[in-house]
């Protein structure tokens, strides 16, 4: 059994790398976001993040492996995301861990990056560790800046895809608004802080797809309906109002998010329930999932902050996983901008 491995992650604009056991235990974990970088820009830059990957990595890696205490003798194996992600920024990622790789020996796990999402409320350190593991059924919410999907995880291997986003993610979604309020990139954070101040009833913003009989979700007309809302508004309004604007706009997400759990829960009969990604650091989505596993006896894992956002662990986890039952990439192993065929099946029948 491989007992450790060292995991890579830069599919989008945070360079990350871990060091993982086989027991989910994060033994160290540095990160550089390029939040500075791309602000500017209002957005993620394909061709700055993979520049800035470039410079970023090898640094990290060393500092990973110093933090961790182990030498390079000690390493079993190599983790990466090498997919879905920007194509520029996943290929920094894997021509590193291959060459680690092929240099030291060692065996080399691509993960799928939503993967890694879905088990990160799995990990461990010494101020977190999960009630109940994943070799029970549950099903997994993993919202960030670029997905927002449902899964009913039947094994570890086993996820079925019970709805995603038609349009814009949820994070997408957060960071939209906060761009049309001026509060910079990412705006998620901003109006998540901003809200918590706010009346969440201020503002009526419309919640997608909430009536329908499905697990798909629709942000974009919460988006439209939120600049139609601001370009009414002078720039002293926009100010005046910000802590209720930014309170009523997230709990539209939050709302259709919880809505949709719910109707998992009801309809599949599992009370096991985690949600992930970048989105699930929202104070709001917290305190709003707590109160209804609560109510509903649903038994809740969400993951501390620094296990939400895109971070190595989680692909050093879910890599040691795979390895472990097997599995090997060899130096052909390339970027995918999606998920491959097989990494999930699709829910069959009416959703
Ligand atoms: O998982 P992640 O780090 O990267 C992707 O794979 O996309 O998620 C990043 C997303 C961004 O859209 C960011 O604004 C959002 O997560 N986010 C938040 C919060 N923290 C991060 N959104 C709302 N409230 C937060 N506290
Ligand atoms: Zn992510």
């Amino acid at each position: 059994m491989i007992k450790n491995c060292l995991a890579v992650e830069t599919s989008c604009d945070d360079t990350s790398v871990a060091i993982v056991n086989h027991d989910g235990v994060v033994v160290s974990l540095v990160s550089a976001n390029q939040d500075l970088a791309h602000a500017p820009y209002g957005g993620v830059v394909p061709e700055i993040a993979c520049r800035n990957h470039s410079v970023a990595l090898l640094p990290l890696i060393e500092e990973a492996r110093l933090r961790s205490g182990l030498s390079w003798d000690q390493i079993e194996s190599i983790a990466v995301a090498n997919r879905p992600g920007l194509i520029g920024s996943l290929i920094v990622g894997l021509v590193t861990a291959k060459s680690l790789a092929q240099a030291r020996q060692l065996p080399l796990i691509g993960v799928n990056h939503l993967e890694g999402h879905i088990l990160a409320p799995f990990l461990k350190d010494e101020s977190y560790a999960p009630r109940w593991g994943y070799d029970q059924p549950f099903i997994a919410l993993a919202v960030s800046g670029g997905h927002t999907s449902l899964y009913h995880v039947k094994g570890f291997g086993r996820y079925e895809i019970l709805g995603q986003t038609l349009d814009d993610a949820a994070g997408e979604a957060f960071d939209k608004f906060g761009k049309m309020l001026g509060l910079g990139f990412p705006g998620g954070v901003k109006v998540d802080q901003l809200g918590r101040g706010g009346n969440k009833k201020a503002y009526d913003f419309p919640r997608g797809m909430m009536k329908e009989e499905t697990y798909m979700m629709s942000f974009s007309g919460l988006k439209a309906a939120g600049g139609r809302i601001l370009a009414g508004l002078t720039e002293e309004e926009k100010r005046r109002h910000e802590s209720d604007l930014c309170a009523s706009y997230q709990e539209a997400i939050v709302e259709v998010l919880i809505h949709k759990l719910h109707r998992a829960v009801k309809k599949l009969g599992v009370r096991r329930v985690v949600i992930t990604g970048g989105v699930s650091a929202n104070s709001r989505l917290r305190e709003a999932s707590e109160e209804w596993a609560l109510k509903n006896k649903i038994e809740l894992q969400i993951p501390p902050v620094r296990f939400c956002t895109d971070n190595a662990a989680m692909v050093g986890f879910t890599g040691i996983l795979h390895l472990n039952r097997g599995e090997r990439h060899d130096m052909t192993l390339g970027p995918s901008p999606s998920s491959w065929d097989g990494d999930f099946t699709e829910l069959a029948g009416s959703r």
